[in-house]
């Protein structure tokens, strides 16, 4: 069985990452995933200055996924490109998101300045800032914001999308990520601003705003298979896929990849397992394809069938 792949022309042992914000703040943590059999790791999303992000309790494991709002915690741009510096991988992947506007130019501008040679993940779509809705889903401003990046950024880019739930907005977001040279999509983010409640206590179970948070887990699955779907089918095929969201299983995995993604990420199921869940997906995804009759990745990804 040949879990092979190749991203941005570089091999990779496999198709699976985590998704930025789960183990992945520290060097520690970074260097935990690497010894671990992910084919390839983000590191958590960085500002220009780090911050302690929103108050706890902020992240949450329920029944059938999680909710947080971490507030992007992080230990600022410099922290993360010194990392990088340090690592021999030959696939790097670098999360980023500005606080404002000019803060996404100025982050931008200082990776393009520095010797990151990996990919930068543009974070359009974290839902736990308070005040601050999610770029992605402002059309208008993603497509000014892409259009002033790609004037001076020559790096290779991927973006990190929120779900979407109409198939007019799918259409309205793809023509205009099809008009920039991006590597990647990377659908979807947590399903912004959902709300647990606690049984016993009547109360929410996350303290920053009031309780609602990002969903992540089984919950989002169908929503993030559908979103991989929708743009695999409306992107030019440069524009690669990244599948995250509800991945639980290594049938999961397989799902995401028949959908069209090109790998696939991991939250919440690395949050509650740790870093040996990448061997156990690995071993079920080879299990699903053994059972199937397939041979390698190529054979079945994108190949989702409809009735
Ligand atoms: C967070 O730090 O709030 C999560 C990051 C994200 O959802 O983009």
């Amino acid at each position: 069985m040949n879990l092979q792949t190749t991203f941005y022309g570089q091999p990779l042992a496999n198709c699976l990452m985590n998704a930025s914000g789960v183990h992945c703040m520290t060097n520690t943590e970074l260097a935990e995933l690497a010894a671990s059999q992910a084919g390839a790791v983000i590191s958590k999303t960085a500002t220009l200055t780090a911050r302690a992000g929103n108050p706890e309790p902020r992240y949450v494991d329920t029944s059938l996924g999680s909710i947080n709002s971490m507030g992007l915690p992080n230990l600022g741009l410099d922290y993360y490109l010194d990392y990088w510096a340090t690592r021999t991988e030959p696939l790097q992947f670098l999360s980023v998101a500005g606080m404002n506007y000019t803060e996404n130019i100025t982050a931008l501008k200082k990776i393009e300045a520095s010797d990151f040679t990996g990919i930068t993940e543009f974070n359009l779509s974290c839902p736990n800032l308070p005040g601050k809705p999610q770029i992605a889903y402002d059309f208008e401003l993603t497509k000014k914001l892409l259009t002033e990046v790609f004037q001076f950024f020559t790096k290779p880019l991927g973006v990190k999308l929120p779900p979407y739930f109409d198939l007019a907005h799918f259409d309205q977001m793809a023509e205009i990520l099809n008009q920039f040279p991006l590597v990647y999509v990377n659908s979807i983010n947590s399903v912004g601003n959902g709300l647990v409640i606690d049984p016993k206590t009547d109360a929410v179970v996350i303290k920053p705003k009031a309780g609602f948070g990002g969903i992540g887990g089984e919950y989002v699955k169908p929503t993030a298979l559908a979103n991989v779907r929708a743009f695999y089918t409306r992107l030019k095929p440069e524009i690669k896929i990244i599948g995250t969201g509800g991945v639980l299983t290594g049938q999961d995995v397989f799902e995401h990849l028949l959908c069209g993604a090109s790998l696939v990420q991991v939250g919440t199921q690395l949050h509650q397992e740790g870093p040996e869940v990448f061997a156990r997906l690995t071993a079920e995804l080879a299990a699903v394809m053994e059972q199937k009759g397939y041979q390698s990745l190529a054979d079945f990804q994108g190949k989702l069938k409809t009735l």
